[in-house]
């Protein structure tokens, strides 16, 4: 079930704080004003500062008069480029550029003239509040064709209904690990599903197959404002420009450790100069997809990751620099154990895609003790690996996504299919399921915090929850963006929640006291992203998200 929910509250809330906070405090490196064609000022642009030649980009938003303003801490001097993000409109001056100097703010007003191509600026979220359709067909859309790459070329393309069953059946075979630059077989050939006929109907009747224009009106979602533009987002270019950063976490030393999607490359950058350095996996599997996907940093601050597309994971030790590999014996190839949870002891826990068990794996004697009585007497054998969402072949079934350990060591994994959280107890082996009270909210990613409480982002239901497993009962609030869908849930030291997004390029922190949303828009269209991380290691949180289809990642800093 997926919910529209827009926070009234929203502009009360925009009110009480938004005149009391300057944008930013202290002299600037580079100021101006943001107005529209019309000569009004505009709030909510996203203005991006990124030296020439340079890797690291700087946006912050204009305020409710159109003013912007880099401190002057963030900018060198030098000559930049700059950019903007402001739905509905460009930059009248596509080239805009700064040059920063030592002591004197250097100044750039900016004129936005209304697109002329709004399509090709909305999110996926923005594509599924304006096509028609019934719950039912945006559903499919969101949940099936928002992964690998936005809905962009989903409707902008010419299909008919009959050309649209043989496209699905081709997107059915592509790794969820590919994007559309990089195209990546997944490892077993799929055919049609059942319900392709009728949803290749529902896709030709909102594409561009009838003539050159859409025949309903874009909808967008409201630019920032208030409260919500107070913010300085950097971006760290990673070395290759195809990179896809699934996850990225920060070590106690503040250098972030992060996992390629696509290639079996674990990477490093360091903030303070934006220095990189990847990787390569030596022990890729011909004929399969070498991505990696979930990636925790033990102890010694070691990254350990899952492989996405087969049997797999391993561990990046960062003295050597040398890769050690493991393979869960005695399984089915195809198992996928893209999630992992490093426990207390030492000890990790896995999950199987394919024969639907938790492990338990000593990296100290090599012992596996496999847990496959979960969920009890659904413990299907296939080869066929299930997708996201817990579907094989169309089929909803019980299906562990995010998984995580408290600090007795329990096991936790979200059941992505059917809408429950998972427990293995760690001393008794004994395997509880706690229904969410959404039902088939879609878990996905979950992180426990320091007391021990596990917060959890719910897809498909498209809400924030928490559960507490000494009391067994859960607390959910709902997102205020349609069709968001939370991927993630981390919460700070601070005491915020933090979550992003797949279809819409939007950072939410959540304040569950205040029961507040702030709403962090991100420089630029399809950031897809997974995997959050706060570093609770400084004076105030910082937190890093991978771009995921962007080859960045970035670090968001709210101005409180
Ligand atoms: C597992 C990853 C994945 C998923 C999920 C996915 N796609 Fe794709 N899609 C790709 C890749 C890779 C490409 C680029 C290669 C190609 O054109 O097939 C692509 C390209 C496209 C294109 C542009 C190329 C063309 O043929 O016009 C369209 C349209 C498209 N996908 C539609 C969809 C629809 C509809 C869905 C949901 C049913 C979907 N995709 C889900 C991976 C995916």
């Amino acid at each position: 079930m997926l919910r529209f929910r827009v926070m009234r509250a929203l502009p009360l809330l925009v009110l009480a704080c938004g005149a009391a906070l300057a944008q930013t405090s202290g002299p600037a490196a580079l100021t101006g004003m943001v107005t529209s064609d019309t000569g009004g000022p505009m709030e909510g642009v996203v203005v991006s500062a990124k030296p020439v030649g340079g890797k690291i980009t700087v946006s912050v938003l204009s305020d409710q008069k159109g003013r912007y303003a880099f401190p002057a801490d963030r900018l060198k001097a030098g000559d930049y480029e700059i950019r903007i993000r402001a739905t509905g409109y460009d930059a009248a001056n596509p080239k805009m550029a700064a040059t920063v100097k030592e002591k004197a703010a250097a100044k750039v007003d900016i004129k936005l003239g209304k697109t002329q191509n709004l399509a090709a600026q909305l999110t996926s979220a923005e594509w599924l509040l304006s096509i028609p359709g019934t719950q039912a067909q945006k559903e499919k859309l969101y949940r099936d064709c928002v992964l690998c790459h936005t809905l962009t070329p989903v409707l902008g393309s010419t299909y008919s209904a009959e050309e649209w069953q043989t496209t699905l059946v081709r997107m059915y075979n592509w790794s969820e690990g590919g994007s559309l630059q990089k195209p990546l077989l997944a490892p077993l050939r799929s055919g049609p599903r059942a319900g392709d006929e009728e949803f290749a109907k529902y896709l030709s009747s909102i594409n561009l197959s009838a003539g050159p224009t859409h025949n309903f009106e874009l909808k967008t979602l409201p630019r920032p404002h208030g409260a919500d533009t107070k913010v300085i987002i950097t971006e760290y270019d990673l070395p290759r420009a195809d990179a896809e950063p699934h996850e990225a976490v920060a070590d106690k030393d503040g250098i972030v450790w992060y996992s390629d999607e696509a290639e079996g490359i674990v990477g490093r950058l360091d903030p303070k100069t934006g220095a990189t350095k990847e990787w390569q996996d030596p022990s890729a599997k011909a004929g399969y997809p070498g991505g990696l996907h979930d990636m925790e940093l033990d102890r010694d601050g070691n990254p350990w990751a899952g492989r996405h597309e087969y049997n797999g994971f391993l561990k990046f030790d960062k003295q050597t620099e040398k890769f050690v590999d493991y393979v869960i014996p005695n399984v089915s190839p195809y198992t996928r154990p893209t999630f992992l949870a490093l426990r207390p002891d030492g000890k990790v826990w896995l999950k199987d895609n394919t024969d639907f068990k938790i492990f338990r794996f000593d990296p100290n004697n090599g012992e596996y003790v496999g847990y496959d009585e979960y969920p009890p007497n659904l413990n299907l054998k296939s080869e066929e690996p299930a997708t996201v969402g817990g579907t094989r072949s169309g089929q909803v079934h019980h299906s562990i996504y995010g998984m995580n350990t408290d600090s007795q060591g329990n096991a936790y994994g979200a059941d992505i299919g059917v809408g429950n959280i998972i427990k293995v107890d760690a001393k008794t082996g004994k395997t509880t399921l706690y229904p969410t009270p959404t039902p088939n909210s879609g878990p996905r990613r979950m992180h426990f915090d320091s007391s021990d409480h596990l917060w959890i982002g719910e897809w498909w239901a498209n809400q924030l929850a928490m559960f507490d497993p000494e009391t067994e009962k859960f607390q959910e609030w709902p997102v205020p963006i349609p069709f968001y869908g939370p991927y993630d849930a981390v919460l700070d030291k601070a005491g915020n929640v933090w979550t992003g997004s797949m279809s819409v390029d939007t950072i939410l922190r959540f304040t569950p006291k205040t029961g507040q949303f702030r709403q962090y828009l991100m420089p630029a269209l399809g950031v897809n992203v997974r995997r959050i991380d706060v570093d609770d290691n400084g004076k105030s949180p910082v937190f890093w998200v991978g771009e995921n289809r962007r080859a960045k990642i970035a670090k968001v800093e709210p101005l409180e």
